[in-house]
């Protein structure tokens, strides 16, 4: 028998009473009852993505709502400068190729974030540009962009619209919507949001819509006024048939964050994500990243130990997962996640593994220094005594 640790960047672990709500029996989406849950969610989600836009559920995985975002308000030829800083940065530019727009790339070395001023640059050459794309976490270099100052530069330009991927930073940090000027705010189920992967969310903002009435790429599952219109009070449903189960567990997982409350949530994440940074670097190794996301740590394995060999058997010997390296940080380094449904125990969890494993690979480690960190700062969520 092995016991199983998911500890990866997404699909991320289910919470017993999340699995419990998507158990229930399936019923029919033109339904009162299913418009029933579907409104409480979609004013749940509200919340959640700060916005008083109605925020729209995709079935699809996060990629299908990038795509929706960008091909909703985007004509073919149209400018779209994107922040390419790792492998998620990189699909904007792909998505918008496909779609015969003319993507602008603004490269960030692998591990750092984006300056603002690149922006602001790239806006000034092509003023003419649709929209700016960015991460707010880049999962692959497990990496925060400065959203929030590219918001401002944006927001100057009245026909430019910011698309925010937020896959992996909604429900981590916060990013209220509305307050920040986000254009298009994307998220999808298997992250924060504690559920399977297979529900996408996407909000946009009245600048989006209004934008959105004159943009010709081609669309027809991924068309986001005919989702608006299906999904708005008093219709509430969806235009196709609706990830049903999924939409469920979403339900049960907004009370939970809305339960917690966002600062709490937020401060939980902030603390998880320090711990993990303390572990790591007590046991030497070296941060990829140099504005580490909150939603997982990644670091280089040590010369000598070869990456993909070290994930694969923590998973697989173990019992841990954790996720290796995409492109060119492939063998390279393991990011541990800590978003969604974690808390102090599995920081220490994770802590432990990676020094047993890499015990286990050789590498000269002090028993317990990296759990020993990371508890040095956990010890912050534990009450007091009464
Ligand atoms: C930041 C980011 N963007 C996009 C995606 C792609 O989402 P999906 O795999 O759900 O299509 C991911 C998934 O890991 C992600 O982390």
């Amino acid at each position: 028998m092995l016991k199983h640790y998911l500890l990866s960047p997404g699909p991320t672990a289910v919470p017993e009473r999340v699995q419990l709500a998507m158990a229930a029996p399936m019923i029919h989406h033109r339904t009162p009852q299913f418009s029933r849950i579907f409104a409480e969610t979609r004013e749940m989600l509200r919340e959640v993505f700060q916005t008083e836009q109605d925020p729209i559920l995709l079935a699809a995985s996060g990629t299908g709502a990038m795509e929706a975002a960008l091909v909703n308000v985007c004509s073919p030829g149209d400018v779209v400068i994107y922040v390419n800083g790792g492998k998620f940065g990189e699909r904007w530019g792909k998505i918008a190729q496909k779609h015969g727009l003319v993507p602008v790339e603004i490269a960030v070395e692998w591990g750092e974030a984006v300056d603002p001023a690149a922006i602001e640059k790239a806006l000034a050459e092509h003023p003419e540009a649709r929209a700016v794309c960015v991460q707010a976490s880049e999962t692959s270099t497990t990496t925060e962009h400065p959203v929030r100052e590219i918001a401002e530069i944006v927001a100057r330009h009245e026909n430019t619209v910011l698309i925010v991927d937020a896959i992996t930073a909604l429900g981590v940090v916060d990013l209220p919507m509305d307050a920040w000027g986000l254009d298009a705010v994307v998220a999808g189920s298997q992250k924060a949001f504690m559920l399977p992967p297979g529900l996408a969310m996407i909000a946009c903002s009245e600048k989006y819509w209004r934008l959105a009435e004159g943009a010709r790429c081609g669309r027809f599952y991924f068309d986001l006024l005919a989702e608006r219109k299906a999904q708005a009070k008093g219709s509430d449903t969806t235009a196709w048939t609706p990830a049903v189960s999924l939409i469920r567990g979403l339900h049960e997982v907004l009370r939970m964050m809305l339960e917690e409350g966002l600062d709490k949530l937020f401060a939980r994440h902030a603390l998880l994500a320090e711990a993990a940074r303390a572990g790591v670097q007590a046991l030497g190794l070296r941060l990829i990243s140099k504005r580490p996301a909150t939603s997982a740590t990644g670091a280089f394995v040590p010369d000598g130990i070869a990456g993909g060999a070290f994930v694969k058997y923590l998973r697989d010997k173990m019992g841990v997962t954790f996720a290796g390296g995409q492109d060119r940080f492939k063998g390279k380094i393991v990011r541990i996640a800590h978003l969604g449904y974690y808390d102090v125990f599995d920081i220490v969890i994770a802590m432990a593994a990676l020094e047993m494993a890499l015990a286990r690979f050789g590498h000269p480690v002090q028993f317990g220094s990296g759990v020993a960190a990371a508890e040095r700062v956990l010890m912050r969520r534990l009450p007091e005594v009464a």
